[in-house]
């Protein structure tokens, strides 16, 4: 991880989602092959349930659910071709975001993966946000 040990030594990691959009329209390479294993690995684990493991939205708990869970191989058709970095991230963090999503099915994260890292909590947070960002953009039709 070049990129990210740039970023702690300079301080940054508060830069990182928009670095990273960037770093995105430069299309995929072996350093986002690498991350998007990992982020794929986090999403069988906190996302596949509701989302499927193949993340079009037909996982186990969906039938419970109010709201159908996205299609999220289809963020960046949806949205004229380019993958919604910010919207995902944002999605996925949940903080900002009032009322999260009026139904509340869309759990949000950012408070609990934060509690799990106590120290360097915001910039581990921002780690295990961006790797499934890059996993998802990774399986985009
Ligand atoms: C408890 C079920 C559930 C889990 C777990 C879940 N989601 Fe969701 N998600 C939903 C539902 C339902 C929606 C649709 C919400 C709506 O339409 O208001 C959604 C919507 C989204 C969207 C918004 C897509 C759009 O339309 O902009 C993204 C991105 C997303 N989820 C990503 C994730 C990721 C990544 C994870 C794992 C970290 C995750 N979700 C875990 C149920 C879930």
């Amino acid at each position: 991880m070049f990129k990210a040990s740039i970023f702690r030594r300079t301080g940054l990691l508060g830069a990182l989602p928009f670095v990273a959009s960037i770093a995105f329209s430069s299309g995929a390479n072996a350093a986002d092959d690498d991350v998007a294993k990992v982020g794929e690995q986090r999403f069988m684990d906190f996302c596949a349930v509701c989302h499927g493991a193949d993340a079009k939205g037909g996982g186990p708990f969906a039938p419970m659910l109010n709201k159908t869970p996205t299609d999220l191989t289809m963020l960046a058709k949806a949205n004229d071709g380019e993958f919604p970095f910010n919207q995902v991230y944002d999605m996925i963090d949940g903080r900002s975001m009032p009322g999260a999503h009026g139904t509340k099915d869309m759990p949000i994260w950012g408070g609990e993966w934060k509690r799990m890292d106590a120290i360097g909590a915001e910039t581990a947070l921002r780690g295990r946000i961006l790797e499934i960002i890059i996993y998802l953009r990774s399986i985009q039709q």
